[in-house]
């Protein structure tokens, strides 16, 4: 491990102004999303729309690193450059979803541990040759009665860290990243509840798996209400409980906090990480590691039209830029009617 490589890596990925595009949604995620534009989930539109998003004009400005899927870190651009090649010459850092996926939990009904550990030290060695710099393993927590347990909130823990001790030997910086979904109706309060055991199990474990934490990033869920909740909490609520949780857990010595979407919506996203960095100094970078709230507006600019590629790639680009603004603190709500 070389660790002053891996904290520069992590600092690349949360610089000044930038955030991380998720777009490694897997084939069962992309085909709902293709669904949704009525648009076969073919290789070849797939690869046209990653191309779509990583050649925004303009995008690179507002993104630092992009997360890839097994199928996408190995195609091409239409004129044959390698996507990760590609992004390294814009300047974006490419990076490689590693999870194999949230799957049930013997014993434990309604809860999911993430797999993938099996195997993972080569592929990664194979990612790294293929020009991933950075990689991430997505844990899932579900609110509802009785769940989740305190056994699933430790195997969940203990599996985030051995993946990324695993990345760090590897030379590449791991994107730790424990989810607790926003599905349901619970309270903002029965969020910051779960959110701070998981908190709490995560960097414990992280703690005894000797990672590195100058060499790793965190991708959180904000501390929100749940989608189907009577009563949802206002914005600066969020940002405050969100910061609260944040500060308890997790040490400065962790250079950035990217936050996953989750379900908000592109504007509300944009909002809550703006309201979070008006009200720093905080001791690391917030920004964002938006998957939906990146790329919804986009997609459906695109309907998966050759005619609309450059619509879309507007619209990709305009809401990367409103959510780098946001990574300083320098959005307001006003700005999407001018920018649109
Ligand atoms: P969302 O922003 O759509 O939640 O996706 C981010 C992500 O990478 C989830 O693992």
């Amino acid at each position: 491990m070389n660790a002053s490589e891996l904290n520069r890596i992590a600092r690349g990925m949360v610089a000044s102004g930038k955030g991380l595009l998720a777009a490694d949604e897997s084939s069962g995620t992309i085909k709902k999303r293709f669904d949704a534009i009525k648009l076969d989930s073919t290789e070849e539109h797939r690869r046209t729309y990653r191309e779509m998003l990583f050649t925004a004009p303009g995008a690179a400005e507002s993104v630092s690193g992009v997360i890839l899927y097994d199928e996408t870190i190995r195609q091409k651009t239409r004129d044959g450059t390698p996507f990760p090649q590609y992004l390294t010459k814009l300047g974006i850092i490419p990076g490689i979803k590693v999870d194999l996926g949230a799957k049930p939990l013997a014993g434990f009904p309604g809860e999911t541990i993430t797999e993938g550990l099996d195997g993972l030290r080569e592929r990664l060695i194979e990612y790294h040759g293929l020009g991933a710099r950075f990689a991430k393993w997505r844990a899932v927590i579900d609110i509802a009665d009785g769940i989740p347990t305190w056994f699933a909130i430790k195997a969940n823990a203990h599996a985030l860290a051995r993946y990324a001790a695993l990345c760090q030997e590897n030379g590449i910086v791991p994107i730790v990243e424990p989810e607790v979904l926003m599905d349901g109706g619970h309270s903002i309060e029965r969020c910051e509840e779960v959110t701070d055991l998981v908190l709490a199990a995560t960097f414990r474990e992280l703690f005894e798996h000797r990672v590195y934490l100058e060499g790793m990033v965190l991708k959180p869920n904000m501390i929100i209400s749940g989608k189907k909740a009577a009563n949802r909490a206002a914005p600066q609520t969020v940002a405050e409980a969100t910061l609260r949780v944040l500060k308890r857990h997790v040490p400065p010595a962790v250079p950035g906090i990217a936050f996953l979407s989750g379900g908000q919506s592109s504007t509300e996203a944009t909002l809550h990480l703006s309201l979070m960095n008006k009200l720093g100094p905080l001791p690391w970078a917030l920004t964002f590691s938006y998957g939906r709230a990146l790329q919804d507006t986009a997609i459906r600019a695109w309907g998966g039209l050759p005619a609309n590629f450059a619509a879309g790639q507007k619209e990709f680009a305009r809401r990367a830029k409103l959510n780098g603004l946001a990574s300083t603190g320098r959005y307001a709500a006003d700005m999407e009617a001018q920018a649109a």
